[in-house]
């Protein structure tokens, strides 16, 4: 009926990890196909809508984004309420937004749903040559954890989607 595009379930996704790790832009990149070099701190909350189509299911997405710098970042516990599935970025380049995951997950398991379904991406994979995590222990940190896992890049738009629909597929 007119414009309207119809759906058969919501789900509430959050992006979380430090900043600069690049969630702003896994976002942009998804939802708009776009990516920006110089992008700056998310301030507050930021949402995007996608609709991601699973067999005969229409999956409308609800991502959420906040900046990964305590003093820019929306209410916690309203950020996290209700969220099915997260996507916990840190820069393959940068070793402690990858040491942090930790405190990032405890910090999602306090306040999501109790069953959120969480994939682990590793962003930045076009700097291949400054990398300072491997692909290796990531993958088996994710599997100890129960996490999806992926490695993306934002910027040359590999696995983007792959990441967003990997994990709309896992809740549903
Ligand atoms: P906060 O909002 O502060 O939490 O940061 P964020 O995680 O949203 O990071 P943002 O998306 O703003 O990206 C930070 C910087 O990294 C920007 O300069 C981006 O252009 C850059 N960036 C993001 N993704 C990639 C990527 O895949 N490759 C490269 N080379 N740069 C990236
Ligand atoms: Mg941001």
């Amino acid at each position: 009926m007119g414009s309207d595009v119809a759906y058969n379930f919501i789900f509430k996704v959050v992006l979380v990890g430090e900043s600069g790790v690049g969630k702003s832009n896994l976002l942009s990149r998804f939802t708009e196909n776009k990516f920006t070099l110089d992008s700056r701190t998310t301030i507050g909350v930021e949402f995007s809508t996608q609709t991601i189509q699973l067999g005969q299911a229409s999956i409308r997405a609800q991502i959420w984004d906040t900046a990964g710098l305590e003093r820019y970042r929306a209410i916690t516990s309203a950020y996290y309420r209700g969220a099915v599935g997260a996507l916990l970025v840190y820069d393959i380049t940068k070793k402690p937004t990858y040491e942090s995951v930790e405190r990032w997950l405890s910090e999602l398991y306090d306040h999501a749903h109790p069953r959120v379904v969480v994939i682990l991406v590793g962003n930045k994979t076009d700097l291949e040559s400054n990398r300072s995590v491997t692909s290796e222990e990531a993958k088996h940190y994710a599997e100890k954890k129960g996490l999806l896992f992926v490695e993306t890049s934002a910027l040359e738009s590999t696995n983007v989607e792959v990441a967003f629909n990997n994990v709309v597929s896992e809740i549903y």
